[in-house]
């Protein structure tokens, strides 16, 4: 649904840079959209705390990245209470309909069926984000949840100006969106095409949604008339909600993973996100090494190295807990680390067919989003929400406004199948009713005795790593500009390849990586949009950084 804008181009604008600022004010907040961290400073302006900030900026992005994150998605939002120094994940991931089995995307040859896990309604599964942002806002917030979903609700509402970002993303999936006229009445224009850059993009169906849920907390999504809704759109599309699934979709209040690198207290989300395990191994491997004395050239030939052997054991061991047991204690044992990394050669790559077996093919989005939020006194939220690939499904259920997330392809469709990240799966995230698909997402704490670090991005099977580099760059005593804007590399055990972007690796380099037995792909375009904010705990000084890759907004304000 649009109108032309003409006048929106400076916002656009200057709100494309990184942004870095610093001083004594009171609540920082980093975005990947301006008008997501105007929707947290306004409930802080109304009296709300944090959490409140970060249900704001939750909905609000569910508006104004539809590409990314929303109503029709998941997401993980990690929490530090600094009065009685209380750590929580609130886990709002998707979860597997009931009706959901191992052999949903299978044909009868037993091959993969192409796209069936990425594009339309049997792809989604139940959504997490209304249950997680109700929860969030009841339970840690002060203001309404009416009015901590106000902002979102008056953007959905009055519409806002499509940017760059956005195009790029839309053009990515148009030919999907086209197939499914619910969503192209949103997102393309009466005659089914990619609008014009800062067009507006008003999304009243979405409002009404959300209006819904401000009315009735968490029975506004799953039950009664958007309810009725979502499951008569989605069944009609081809795919298995009941309401039995949306009565029976809870989200889980976790102890996050916490590990120690080098005096650096690293908080993170545990399973069924694999990210903070795959970080904190990755890191565990790392300690034994005094990588400011290495050469260039080894070090980050040792971080690839660390990022192979984490990632293969994401492949083999992870995924639920609610459905499987996972050998956490054992994959953060600093000992279990000492033992990979005997494994490492300071000379040569291993190659990742010698730790698994060969697959192949690859493809990477840079879908979901993240935020941070902290406050001097030290509260703060770290969260990282998705519907998966570029617009999810693609499908949006009629009448909801909600565009259903692709998250069903998180799952391995077959063992030794890949995703849509190129990521290998075992059993252990294999398809079953009721589970929860195996993340990436990384939102994560770095704390030492002075410094409180808040960090995430959006990015796929690149999130951990990119977290993991942001990692290393704050013990080497870098800030959130340079860790948000750092040169990214990674490595994910298969494909074993290492992608690059072209900034992270000189001609040199490359030659001498490769002389190692490393393979090397640069990526076409930049990615990740990592948001950062760093409290001096010392001096109660707050800075925020925004990634200059995307659109985003970091602010410190009172
Ligand atoms: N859908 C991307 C992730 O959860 O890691």
């Amino acid at each position: 649904m649009f109108k032309t804008a003409r006048l929106v181009i400076f916002f656009f604008v200057s709100t494309s840079l990184s942004c870095v600022f610093a001083d004594q004010n009171k609540v920082a907040i980093a975005s990947a959209h301006p008008l997501a961290t105007a929707a947290g400073f306004e409930v802080i302006a109304k009296g709300g705390n944090v959490y409140d900030a970060a249900v704001a900026v939750s909905a609000a992005l569910a508006v104004v990245e539809p590409y990314g994150s929303g109503l029709g998605g998941g997401a993980y939002w990690l929490l530090h209470r600094e009065k009685d120094n209380f750590d929580v994940l609130i886990d709002g991931r998707e979860k597997a309909p009931l009706a959901a089995n191992m052999d949903m995307y299978i044909n009868k040859s037993g091959q993969v069926i192409p796209k069936l896990s990425l594009d339309g309604a049997l792809a989604a599964a139940i959504p997490g984000m209304p249950a997680g942002m109700v929860h969030l806002s009841e339970k840690y917030g002060r203001l309404s949840l009416a009015e901590n979903l106000a902002p979102a609700i008056r953007y959905a509402n009055t519409g806002f100006a499509i940017g760059e970002r956005y195009l790029r993303y839309l053009k990515t999936r148009v030919d999907v969106i086209k197939q499914f006229p619910s969503t192209a009445a949103i997102y393309l224009t009466p005659d089914k095409q990619v609008p014009a850059l800062y067009s507006i993009l008003r999304q009243v169906d979405l409002a009404k949604t959300l209006m819904h849920i401000a009315q009735q907390g968490r029975a506004g999504f799953y039950e009664g008339e958007i309810a009725d809704k979502l499951i008569t759109g989605i069944n009609q599309a081809g795919g298995i909600w009941t309401q039995a699934d949306l009565d029976a979709y809870q989200i889980v209040e976790r102890k996050p993973v916490v590990g120690n690198y080098n005096g650096i207290k690293v908080t993170s989300a545990p399973p069924s996100s694999s990210g903070g395990l795959v970080l904190i191994e990755t890191l565990n491997i790392l300690q034994g090494y005094d990588l400011k004395t290495l050469s260039d050239i080894t070090r980050k030939h040792l971080i690839v190295e660390a990022m192979r052997r984490a990632y293969h054991d994401r492949s083999l061991y992870l995924g639920d807990t609610d459905f499987i047991d996972i050998p956490v204690e054992r994959l953060i044992n600093k000992d279990y680390a000492a033992g990979l990394r005997s494994s490492i050669r300071v000379d040569k790559a291993l190659p990742s067919n010698l730790l698994s077996g060969q697959i192949e093919n690859h493809k990477e989005g840079n879908n979901t989003t993240h935020f941070s939020i902290a406050d001097q006194e030290g509260n703060r939220v770290a969260a990282t929400l998705s519907i998966n690939y570029q617009f999810g499904s693609a499908f949006v259920a009629p009448g909801t406004g909600v565009l259903l997330n692709d998250e069903m392809d998180d799952f391995d469709s077959q063992p030794g199948a890949i995703n849509v990240y190129g990521l290998v799966g075992g059993v252990a995230n294999s398809i079953a009713p009721g589970k929860r698909m195996l993340s990436s997402m990384s939102p994560t704490f770095l704390e030492t005795d002075n410094k409180v670090a808040v960090l995430g991005t959006p990015g796929g099977s690149r999130i951990i790593s990119m977290v993991l580099l942001a990692t290393l760059d704050f013990a080497a005593g870098k800030g959130p500009e340079s860790w948000v804007n750092l040169p990214r590399y990674h490595h994910q055990f298969m494909p074993d390849v290492i992608e690059y972007e072209t900034a992270a690796f000189s001609a040199t380099d490359l030659k001498e990586l490769e002389a190692l037995g490393h393979h090397l792909k640069a990526v076409q375009l930049p990615y990740g949009d990592m948001q950062a904010v760093l409290l001096n705990k010392t001096t109660k000084s707050l800075t925020a950084a925004s990634d200059k890759r995307g659109e985003g907004s970091a602010q410190v304000k009172p």
